[in-house]
């Protein structure tokens, strides 16, 4: 028999929020109560419990409820993820990795420590095994991937290696060879064994500052789609332990809806800091008399080549160009923003129009030509909602732009936390929309008379 259970009332649900949040950093705003609250009755209609109060008491006091709090961890927390989830940032990340390991081959130690913190069921963490595999296969190489979550239970998916079909939509071409079907069931994707035995998973809980600080000396870090999740307080206080993880020079990956804006923070921007790598100051070069000494390995000095260098540029233009580039940002916002609400208002008056030729042609009174007309309405009706969806592309391309426009200020004013922030959601379109690096190199900087003609003609 299915088991009834009663709705929070507003002081049981404040207490289970705060747990929660205590326990995972997650913070659910007032809006999203019916999510937190249907999660946390699913899990009591599952062990059958019917009101939130004795439920509370039982995960607070109950020796048995241990197993039970990593449960209801469970439940609270989003796990959705894939192979090379946001692919741009592989791409990047495979840059980066070349250039350490280009470092590394000139002036050792060859060792490699990537870490996947909050993997979920395992995807992120293989698919930065499966680039660092591509680039440094052979034995001489000691690479370590870990990945770590708050939840047991995906951990456990992790380290059985299988994954659903749809996890791999996304694999490029090159890494095919690491994910193969299952020969006896198609649904299933398998890692190959190499790439399966690169990683280690283990609990790891990111507000758990002792815990995530043991996890050190890492030149990578992916931290990705989990610190939306959590408030200001809890961010800043994650990333001051994920700089600490990092070695000098080290690279923590954010998720393209995370930035460091608002957050006071050591880390820097770098070149690719659009798609939200960040950096750990390198280390000071060692004095000439220490060339000698043994190196530790957090001391290695790391080049700045990656970083651009600014033009030097007075304070005076330094101001009046930082108020351009935020004038092109707003002009971009506003374009968007105008141009969704024409789109609303014209998707809106076609409706209208739609239901009165509707209304027309059901009366049953109009003649064979006139209902023909109508039917033709009707076709056109049809040509201007296709017309106007393209136009949500729009939307893409704007915020596409805005990224070259961060990348732009980056350059002009120094990859570190000088660039203003424009907070671009990289996640929000495909950055196969712009032209690429190889088009605009056409140009070389400049426009050609057909562009300019394109543009005003
Ligand atoms: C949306 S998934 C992101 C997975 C992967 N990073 C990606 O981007 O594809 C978020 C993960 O964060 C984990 N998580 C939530 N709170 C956490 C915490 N305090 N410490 C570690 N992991 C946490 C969840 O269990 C979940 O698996």
């Amino acid at each position: 028999m299915e088991t009834r259970v009663l709705a929070l009332d507003d002081r049981t649900y404040a207490e289970f929020r705060a747990y929660v949040q205590e326990l995972t950093g997650i913070s659910y705003s007032d809006a999203k109560r019916y999510l937190l609250e249907g999660r946390i009755k699913r899990r009591m209609g599952e062990i059958g419990l019917t009101d939130g109060r004795s439920y509370l008491h039982f995960l607070r006091t109950d020796p048995r409820g241990k197993d039970e709090v990593e449960s209801l961890i469970d439940q609270v927390s989003i796990h959705e993820t894939s192979f090379f989830r946001h692919p741009r940032q592989f791409e990047l990340l495979r840059d980066v990795l070349a250039e350490l390991v280009a470092e590394r081959r000139a002036r050792g130690p060859r060792r490699l420590r990537l870490w996947s913190a909050a993997c979920s069921s395992g995807e992120e963490a293989f698919t930065a095994a499966m680039v660092v595999h591509d680039l440094v296969p052979s034995a001489d190489w000691r690479v370590e991937v870990f990945g770590t979550d708050i939840s047991t239970a995906v951990l456990n998916k992790a380290r059985a290696g299988r994954f659903a079909r749809r996890t791999g939509t996304a694999m490029p071409e090159a890494y095919a060879r690491y994910l193969s079907a299952d020969p006896a069931n198609d649904e299933v994707l398998c890692l190959a064994p190499e790439i399966h035995r690169m990683v280690s998973f283990s609990v790891v809980s990111l507000v758990d500052e002792a815990r995530t600080r043991a996890m050190r000396d890492m030149d990578v870090i992916l931290c990705r789609n989990v610190l939306i999740y959590f408030d200001q307080e809890t961010k800043q206080k994650v990333l001051a332990s994920l700089h600490q993880c990092l070695t000098p020079g080290g690279y923590l990956v954010l998720g393209p809806a995370d930035s460091l804006h608002g957050l006071n923070s050591p880390l820097q921007r770098t070149p690719h800091s659009v798609y939200n790598f960040y950096r750990r100051a390198p280390a000071p070069p060692r004095p000439a008399a220490a060339a000698t000494a043994p190196t530790a390995p957090t001391a290695r000095p790391r080049p700045a080549a990656a970083l651009p260098v600014p033009p030097a540029l007075s304070a005076t233009d330094t101001f009046r160009l930082k108020l351009l580039v935020n004038r092109v940002d707003l002009g971009l916002k506003n374009l968007n923003q105008e141009l969704q609400e024409a789109l609303v208002k014209s998707v809106d008056a076609l409706g209208v129009i739609s239901q009165a030729v509707d209304g027309a042609a059901q009366n049953g009174q109009c003649s064979r030509p006139v209902e023909r007309e109508l039917a033709r309405v009707s076709w056109q009706i049809t040509r201007i909602l296709q017309w106007l969806e393209v136009g949500d592309r729009t939307g893409q391309k704007v915020e596409a732009t805005r990224a070259y426009l961060q990348e732009l200020s980056d350059r002009l004013f120094g990859a570190d936390q000088e660039a203003p922030d424009l907070r671009v959601n990289t996640g929000a379109f495909d950055h196969s929309i712009l032209p690429t690096e190889a088009e605009a190199e056409e140009h070389q900087g400049a426009m050609s008379q057909d562009d300019i003609d394109k543009l005003f003609g």
